[in-house]
C-alpha cells in the first residue's frame, strides 16, 4: 500500500500547482495525476455534474490503485468532497478549500477576506463555511472570476490586458478612497481555484504589496503529509518518485500547458489519454 501513488485530479491543468507543493514536501512519493481536459471547465456547471465528474475521475484514479485521493480543484472540492469520501470509504480523500481556509484565517490580520474562485465554488459557500468553522470574528467576500481560468490555461498571466480583467474583478473591492480602504479593504486575498496561483503577479499588481495572497497548495501539501504520516502509508524508499499524467483530450496540449502550472517540462511520453 506504501508504494501505492498519491492520486489527485482537476478539470484540467490548473491542479498541477497543487502536485508542485506536493512534489516539492513529499519528494519521494510516486503521484498518479488525472486532468479532465475534455470537459473543462467544472467552475460554470451544476453541483449534479461536478459530482457526476468527480467521482469518474476519481474512480479512474482508485481503478488504477491509489493510496490517497486529492481533489486538487476547488470547485470538486466545494460541492464533492462527501460524495467522494461516501464513494472510497476505504482510502483517505482530501481537498483544497479546507487548507485554503486555514491559511487565510492564519493570515488575515483585519479580518476582512476576499475569496476568488469559480462560480461554482463561490455559490456553493464552502469557503465561508470553513473559514467561519475556524473564525466568527472575520469578513469574507466571495467573488466569482470565471475568465481567469481560461485565461491561465491559454498561458496569458501577465500584461496590460490581464491587468485589466484582474482590476475589473477586483477594483470594486479595492478601489475605495483611501480612508474608508484602510477601515474596510480586504487584506487576504485567497486564491480558491487551483488555476489562480498563475495569475498571482498580476492580482499583486492590482491589489498592492500590503495584501497577502493565499494559495491553498502548501497548506495542502503539508496536510497530505500529516494524513500519511499518522496512517503510516509515507513511502519508505528514499530516492525521487516519478509522476504519470492521465488526460481526456490532446495529450500534446496537456503537456505544454501543464508544464508552465507544474513549473517542469512535462514529457509527451509520460502522458496517456484516458475516457471516463
Ligand atoms: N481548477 C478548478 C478549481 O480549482 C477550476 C477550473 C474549472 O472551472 O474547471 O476550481
Amino acid at each position: 500500500m506504501t508504494s501505492l501513488p498519491i492520486g489527485l485530479f482537476d478539470s484540467g491543468v490548473g491542479g498541477l500547482t497543487v502536485l508542485k507543493a506536493l512534489r516539492s514536501s513529499l519528494p519521494c512519493e510516486e503521484f498518479l495525476y488525472l486532468g479532465d481536459t475534455a470537459r473543462l471547465p467544472y467552475g460554470t456547471k451544476s453541483q449534479e455534474t461536478i459530482i457526476r465528474y468527480a467521482v469518474q475521475a476519481a474512480g479512474k484514479l482508485v481503478e488504477r490503485g491509489v493510496k490517497m485521493l486529492v481533489i486538487a480543484c476547488n470547485t470538486a472540492s466545494s460541492v464533492a468532497i462527501e460524495p467522494l469520501q461516501q464513494a472510497f470509504p476505504d482510502i483517505p480523500v482530501l481537498g483544497v478549500v479546507k487548507p485554503g481556509a486555514a491559511a487565510s484565517c492564519a493570515a488575515t490580520e483585519n479580518g476582512n477576506i476576499v475569496v476568488l474562485a469559480t462560480e461554482s465554488t463561490i455559490r456553493g459557500n464552502a469557503y465561508q463555511r470553513e473559514i467561519y468553522n475556524i473564525r466568527e470574528d472575520v469578513q469574507v467576500t466571495g467573488l466569482p472570476c470565471p475568465l481567469f481560468v481560461p485565461l491561465a490555461e491559454e498561458g496569458w498571466t501577465e500584461g496590460e490586458l490581464v491587468e485589466g480583467i484582474v482590476a475589473r474583478y477586483l477594483n470594486p473591492l479595492f478601489s475605495s478612497p483611501l480612508e474608508t480602504a484602510q477601515r474596510t479593504a480586504p487584506d487576504t486575498v485567497v486564491l480558491g481555484c487551483t488555476h489562480f496561483p498563475l495569475l498571482a503577479p498580476s492580482i499583486r499588481n492590482v491589489v498592492g504589496d500590503g495584501v497577502h495572497i493565499v494559495d491553498s497548495a502548501e497548506t495542502t501539501a503539508q496536510e497530505v503529509k500529516k494524513v500519511l504520516t499518522d496512517r503510516g502509508l509515507l513511502q519508505k524508499k528514499t530516492e525521487c518518485g516519478g509522476t504519470l499524467f492521465l488526460t481526456t483530450d490532446d495529450i500534446s496540449r496537456f503537456a505544454r500547458t501543464g508544464s508552465w502550472f507544474l513549473g517542469l517540462p512535462i514529457e509527451v511520453g509520460d502522458v496517456e489519454l484516458v475516457d471516463l
